[in-house]
């Protein structure tokens, strides 16, 4: 059958399993699953799959996958290794699955994908019933909804934390770590009155013109008391909030306390600089801990630095919550092995060797409260706020656009191509026209 017969089996399927459910079968019979308003058709076919994904940094994906591999010898897994930044998988992804490829099985989808891959088809509906959802981290569970159906299973959750060099702190006298934008500045001229610490920068974020720069972005307006869409979705980004979010970027560039080549950082690169000591205080993703730490000589900075908050204008910030989804692609055979593949990457087991081999956040809940985990990873009561406080970013079925236009803006004005009035005017302006369509 060609790909695309296959897909319009698929939605000959679908129809008629939401016409079943229709018909008065509320016991969730057999192994469709169910929930969400309509039993999920069913996902068929046992073989080997493939897993479109980002780097592997830690090199524990491929532990887990090996560990699958010998239990399931005819339904092995391998990997596809997708580029590192978000923007740049997404668009792989979303060449393959318009002509309809069976290239990719399952695909690791970031957090905010997943209305456009739903409302276009390009992965399949997932039986909520088969998934205990109510042990996941809430507000991982609602990224991966669309329309109240379940289109992708939490791997891992993601929350800016604010990485600092407690060691220098301590040693200029400073004893907590900054709630504040004002009481970061002041800690950084502390700290950088030290001699050892006279050319470091102060601060850096994910600032290059990608997805983390609508991550930065949106978390600077929201740390200002701002957002960037109401609750209903409207465009709300025109204001005082997020004007002071963005001269918090601006004129952390312009005066020189953010290093110059923070605006070409994406995550790597701005861990690089902090691993290399270049970095007093860095906004980053909880990964960072486990790599910063390695003793292997790759970091001169383990053992050196702690976690805090994000800061905001007048108090802690608001971060943008990250993570990513596993989704089966609606053009894959062997559906069933990859629903099971996926079974296996969310369970506790997976997830706890995940936390530990990479630091990543998990997304269930119990994980949290594990006491022999908390004492390896004594950041994880601050992750679990950031994730628990963080605002979504847009969910829309035009994504793309409306992250392009967030780091047009963003990017223009910390670039001073655009004053920060005139950007956020004009990011109002293309919001208001991509949700009213
Ligand atoms: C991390 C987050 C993801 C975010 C990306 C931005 O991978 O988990 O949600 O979009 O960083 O670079």
């Amino acid at each position: 059958m060609s790909a695309g017969a296959r897909a319009r089996t698929a939605a000959l399927l679908a129809v008629a399993a939401v016409v079943l459910a229709g018909c008065g079968d509320d016991g969730g019979s057999g192994d469709t699953g169910g929930g969400g308003g309509g039993a999920a058709p069913a996902l068929e076919g046992r073989g080997p799959i493939t897993f479109a994904t980002g780097k592997d940094t830690s090199g524990n994906m491929q532990k887990l996958i090996d560990q699958w591999n010998t239990e399931h010898p005819d339904e092995k897994v391998t990997i596809t290794e997708l580029p590192e930044a978000a923007d740049e998988q997404r668009n792989r992804m979303i060449q393959n699955a318009q002509v309809e490829s069976d290239e990719f099985s399952v695909l690791n989808l970031d957090v905010i994908w997943t209305a456009e891959f739903a409302a276009n088809r390009w992965v399949v509906e997932l039986p909520q019933d088969e998934f205990k959802l109510d042990d996941f981290l809430q507000p991982a569970v609602d990224t991966a909804l669309y329309r109240d159906k379940l289109y992708a299973v939490p791997i891992y959750s993601d929350g800016g934390m604010l990485f600092y060099r407690k060691d220098l702190l301590t040693k200029a006298g400073v004893a907590e770590p900054p709630k504040t934008w004002g009481e970061m500045k002041a800690a950084c001229d502390k700290v950088k009155a030290l001699p050892e610490a006279k050319s470091m920068g102060c601060y850096a974020g994910q600032f290059d013109k990608y997805e983390g720069l609508t991550v930065n972005f949106s978390e600077a307006v929201q740390s200002a008391g701002g957002t960037i869409v109401d609750d209903s979705g409207k465009p709300t980004v025109n204001s005082p909030e997020a004007k002071e979010g963005l001269d918090f970027l601006v004129n952390g560039l312009d005066s020189g306390e953010f290093p110059q080549a923070a605006i070409t950082y994406k995550e790597e690169e701005g861990r690089r600089a902090f691993q290399d000591g270049q970095l007093i205080f860095h906004r980053q993703w909880p990964y960072q801990w486990a790599l910063a730490n390695a003793t292997d000589g790759s970091s001169t900075v383990a053992g050196k630095f702690d976690v805090a908050p994000l800061p905001g204008k007048d108090g802690p910030g608001v971060s943008t919550l990250g993570g990513h989804n596993f989704a089966i692609s609606a053009f894959a055979p062997n559906k069933a092995t990859a629903l099971d593949f996926i079974k296996f990457f969310s369970s506790e087991e997976a997830q706890k060797s995940n936390l530990v081999a990479t630091s990543q956040a998990p997304t269930l809940s119990a994980l949290y409260d594990e006491a022999d985990l908390k004492e390896k990873f004594p950041y994880l009561p601050t992750l679990k706020a950031s994730i628990d406080n963080a605002m979504p970013r847009p969910k829309v079925v035009k994504y793309g656009d409306v992250t392009a236009a967030m780091q047009e803006a963003a990017y223009g004005a910390m670039t001073g191509v655009k004053p920060v009035d005139q950007a956020l005017s004009d990011l109002q302006t293309k919001l208001e026209e991509l949700t009213a369509e």
